[in-house]
């Protein structure tokens, strides 16, 4: 098997927030270059499987997200209540239907935040080192899912990873968005794979713009900064002053490393009351819109990012705001020497 499938294969991956899909037939889908992963709402709990039927492998769920019910439309098969119903049940008489079953995926959860493993080497929490506590801090404070945005990166994934981690692209590729915040070099912490970095938002203006937010939310944890935690190997959560996060999955998609699948959800944090919430919602709006101009601008560098301008050995060239790119390399290396051995 090769790099890309072990990662998916062996590592958790962070899927969704339980607050994500609250209603009976609440779904989501993830594309990787395993297949589809879907978690959906089946009236009872969150069920996490390859989106395939039982009954002859059709695809069940169309779209990157929704509510419907989990019925294939090919015959009609529904799952629902971890039961599947079945038309014309009694045609059926050769076999046993009580062995059809959708093929469903390891879950464990991590606060209220759900991971999915196909066969995962080691425990979520050996796995998420110490980002683990934090995450757990965090998803108590999501209260709800502002924003959906899913589309294909035209790129090997290590490169749009490698994008997300370092910021000394940020004042000639996102002049207008991030770079204004200003902000400071701040601090890396490593973790196992993993990586934090925290940086304190250098302009003035709007760090005490933001800090006069805080009235309106219920939250009892969050940086008061800029906040970028990478879950090695597909996953970046980042959040400015724990008022949202954007949590971002780079799926490997096509086995010629040319496209990542690309998603990002805005989730929000609690706030204090339903007049505070009115007052939010344009600005959590605002901030959807400028992550997505974010992704968009890192996208078109992407882009320009050849499959063969990325391999797992140390950058030749790096700068020291570059250290979480070599952190990532080494921890691909340590994975392809696992792999071998
Ligand atoms: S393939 Fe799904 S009901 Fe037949
Ligand atoms: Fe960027």
């Amino acid at each position: 098997m090769d790099f890309d499938q072990t990662l998916v294969r062996r590592y958790w991956h962070m899927l969704c927030h339980r607050r994500e899909l609250p209603a009976s037939g609440d779904y989501l889908r993830l594309e990787t270059c395993i297949g589809d992963v879907v978690v959906f709402n089946d009236g009872k709990d969150l069920v996490v499987f390859d989106n395939r039927c039982a009954h002859r492998g059709a695809l069940i769920f169309p779209g990157t997200d929704g509510n419907q019910p989990a019925t294939c439309g090919y015959h009609g098969w529904t799952y629902s209540h971890g039961v599947v119903i079945v038309p014309e049940r009694e045609r059926f008489k050769g076999c046993d239907l009580s062995k059809a079953r959708l093929n469903t995926f390891a879950t464990d959860w991590c606060g209220d935040f759900l991971f999915f493993g196909a066969e995962p080497a080691q425990a979520l929490y050996d796995q998420l080192a110490d980002t683990a506590e934090i995450l757990e801090n965090i998803s108590f404070n999501i209260d709800a899912r502002h924003d959906v945005n899913e589309y294909i990166y035209e790129c090997y994934w290590p490169l749009a990873i490698e994008n997300a981690l370092e910021p000394y692209h940020i004042s000639l590729i996102h002049p207008q968005t991030l770079a204004s915040l200003e902000l400071e070099d701040g601090e890396n912490t490593f973790t196992g794979r993993n990586s934090i970095w925290r940086a304190p938002v250098g302009n003035a203006r709007l760090r005490k713009q933001l800090g006069n937010l805080k009235r309106f939310f219920n939250i009892d944890y969050g940086y008061e900064g800029y906040l970028s935690l990478y879950l090695f190997p597909f996953t970046m959560l980042s959040s400015t002053f724990g008022y949202s996060y954007s949590l971002q999955n780079f799926f490997p998609r096509d086995a010629a490393g040319k496209t990542t699948t690309f998603s990002s959800r805005l989730l929000t944090a609690a706030t204090k009351d339903a007049q505070a919430a009115a007052v939010l919602t344009s600005f959590f709006s605002s901030t959807a819109k400028v992550n997505r101009k974010v992704f968009g601008e890192d996208h078109d560098v992407c882009k320009r990012m050849p499959r063969d301008a990325w391999n797992a050995e140390p950058l030749q060239f790096a700068s020291e705001v570059e250290a979480k790119v070599q952190h990532f390399r080494e921890s691909c290396r340590m994975h392809i020497d696992g792999m071998e051995a």
